[in-house]
Order: structure tokens, then C-alpha cells, then sequence
């Protein structure tokens, strides 16, 4: 199938692009590399270098007629989200509805959409797909916006879709640099001898998912889980003092963590369950925490660009 991967040259949707040519379908990537890299993208897939909000787009489904898109092009950032809510609405909604447009003029069969656990807010409990919304960030409530239009394009115009919400995704190519992932910027600081700085007490959880295991998520939803809500997470959460002793040990590094105060915007715990994953999407996690952190560490030792 054609498949057209928006924020495609980033870290979740080049490693998409990758298992979505493994598998014999066209990936063609629509990114304007402010945070994606070029370096992340294998020779040959064709690249639309535009951006989301470009007039330009139609110009690409009315050439390329996809048969799916997968959206993760997005301002990623809960603090720039904070700052400049505007511009994160601007990229994460209007360039959602844009792209729902297009995909409905030009007779796209599957629209899956990267949210995110973002959407969800404040909770103690394992969080189902069925449990509150309210988010506590402008990113959060982006993608939550970018949700009920998908809903709604599709009452109106049949456009299927799928939602994933993503955990804590981590992995190969995650940047160290701006709002990279906690994992590779804690790898990043114990590589070059640095104290991990830990914001807060270091007792709040994440539910760390590896990228290949997102990324097989979406290609299952290419056939599956059809109009459905799909939280892809470990249902594990895990400490981010616990992440850090692990990472330490892993690089064999004594040093003692650096605490700083809380975050705005920064979720305390985050522990999604994945149940319906595996009932609706055939989806489970392949990885566990140490084979992952394996993986990533190892990436990071042999990329020093990405540090
Ligand atoms: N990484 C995570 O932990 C996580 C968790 C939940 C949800 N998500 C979602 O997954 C998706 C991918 O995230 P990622 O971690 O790979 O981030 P990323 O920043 O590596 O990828 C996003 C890509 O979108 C591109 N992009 C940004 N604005 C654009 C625009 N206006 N037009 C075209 N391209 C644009 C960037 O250049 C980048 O390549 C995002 O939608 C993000 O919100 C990520």
C-alpha cells in the first residue's frame, strides 16, 4: 500500500518508514525537518519536504493518492505547548484538520493518528481508554482536539481512522537536544560523564514503550482496530529514580543524580493499560525495559550525532 507518513524523517515515523518498506508497502514522507532528520530517512523514499500548514499539501495526495496516512508530524514539545499555545494549535490541530480534508477528497481508506497518553492528565490509576480526559498541557489538549475532529470527519465522511495513544515512547534516534525523551537525554548526560538531572523527586512514573513496538502498532492498524481508540503503552510503570539507576548500571556510572524542581506541564504518574491493544489491534509489546534500554543504549554509543 501507498502510505504517506507525515513527521516521517523524526524519530517514531522514520523508524515506520523503515518497517513499513520492510514489509512491501510505499512509505512517501511529508516532513519539513524542523526536528526530523535527513539522515533518518533510506535512500529512495521519496520526501515531500513541506510544511503541514503549507497550501502546497493537496498538491501531494492529488499526485501521490495515498491509500493511508499516518500522521505523527506534530509540534512535540509540552513546554513549547505552554509558551506559545497558538503555535502548537496551529500545527497540532490545523494541520490535522487540513490533512483530514485532503484525506477525505481524495478517497484515503485509513487515516491513524499518533496521540498521546498527554490527553489523559493527571491520574494515580492504570488508565484505560474509557477514563477522564483532561489534559493538564496545550500539547495534551492539541491532540485531544485533533481526536474529536478525527471522530467527527468520520461520522460525516466515513474517513476510518485509528487512534493510538502513546505511553513514554523511547529508542534509536530519540534526540538528546530540546524536548528529547528523559531516556536519551539521562543516556546523553552519564555518556559524557554528567550527573542525570532528575526534575522533582524522581518518584513519578512513566510507562516506558519501545519505538519498534509504535511502530509495528501502526502497521497492525493498517487492518485493524477500525474507528477505535488504542492506548499503546507496557502496562508497567516504572520510577524515573528507578530508569536512572538502571541507565547507570547499564553504563557502569556512580554518579549521584542532580534534583531539580517540577516541571509545569509534567504529568506525575502515567501507567497505561493495554488490553484493548491486544483485543482490537492483535498488539502487544515485544520489548521489555532492559531490552530496550539495551538497544537505545548501544544506538547512542555508536551515534554521537545524535548527543
Ligand atoms: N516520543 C514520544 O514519547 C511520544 C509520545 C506520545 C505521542 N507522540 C507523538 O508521536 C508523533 C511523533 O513524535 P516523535 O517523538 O517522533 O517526534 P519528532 O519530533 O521526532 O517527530 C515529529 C516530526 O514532525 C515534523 N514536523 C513538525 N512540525 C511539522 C510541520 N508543521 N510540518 C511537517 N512536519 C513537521 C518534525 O520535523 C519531526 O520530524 C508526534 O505526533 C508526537 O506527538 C510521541
Amino acid at each position: 500500500m501507498k502510505v504517506l507518513v507525515t513527521g516521517g524523517a523524526g524519530f517514531i515515523g522514520s523508524q515506520l518508514v523503515d518497517l513499513l518498506l520492510a514489509e512491501g508497502h510505499t512509505p512517501i514522507v511529508l516532513d519539513n525537518f524542523s526536528n526530523g532528520r535527513e539522515e533518518n530517512v533510506q535512500s529512495g523514499v521519496k520526501i515531500y519536504r513541506k510544511s503541514l500548514l503549507s497550501d502546497k499539501i493537496e498538491r501531494i495526495f492529488k499526485k501521490e493518492q495515498p491509500d493511508v496516512v499516518m500522521h505523527l508530524a506534530a509540534q512535540v514539545s509540552v513546554a513549547k505547548s505552554l509558551e506559545s499555545p497558538a503555535e502548537d494549535a496551529a500545527v497540532n490541530v490545523l494541520g490535522t484538520v487540513k490533512l483530514l480534508e485532503y484525506c477525505t477528497k481524495y478517497g484515503v481508506k485509513k487515516f491513524i493518528f499518533s496521540s498521546s497518553s498527554a490527553v489523559y492528565g493527571y491520574t494515580s490509576e492504570v488508565i484505560h481508554e474509557d477514563s477522564p480526559t483532561s489534559p493538564i498541557s496545550f500539547y495534551g489538549t492539541s491532540k485531544l482536539v485533533s481526536e474529536t475532529y478525527i471522530k467527527l470527519f468520520n461520522r460525516l465522511n466515513d474517513l476510518p481512522y485509528t487512534i493510538l495513544r502513546y505511553a513514554n515512547v523511547y529508542g534509536p534516534r530519540q534526540r538528546s537536544d530540546g524536548e528529547g525523551g528523559v531516556i536519551s537525554i539521562f543516556i546523553e548526560q552519564l555518556l559524557r560523564n554528567e550527573a542525570p538531572v532528575i526534575f522533582g523527586d524522581g518518584n513519578q512514573t512513566r510507562d516506558f514503550v519501545f519505538v519498534d513496538d509504535v511502530a509495528r502498532a501502526n502497521l497492525l492498524a493498517i487492518t485493524n482496530a477500525d474507528n477505535q481508540i488504542i492506548n499503546i503503552g507496557t502496562s508497567t510503570q516504572t520510577s524515573v529514580n528507578l530508569l536512572c539507576t538502571l541507565l547507570s548500571n547499564q553504563l557502569h556510572s556512580s554518579l549521584t543524580p542532580d534534583y531539580k524542581p517540577k516541571r509545569q506541564g509534567d504529568i506525575l504518574n502515567s501507567h497505561l493499560s493495554n488490553a484493548k491493544a491486544l483485543d482490537n489491534l492483535k498488539w502487544a509489546p515485544n520489548f521489555n525495559l532492559i531490552s530496550g534500554l539495551e538497544k537505545t543504549v548501544d544506538f547512542f554509543k555508536i551515534n554521537n550525532n545524535f548527543i
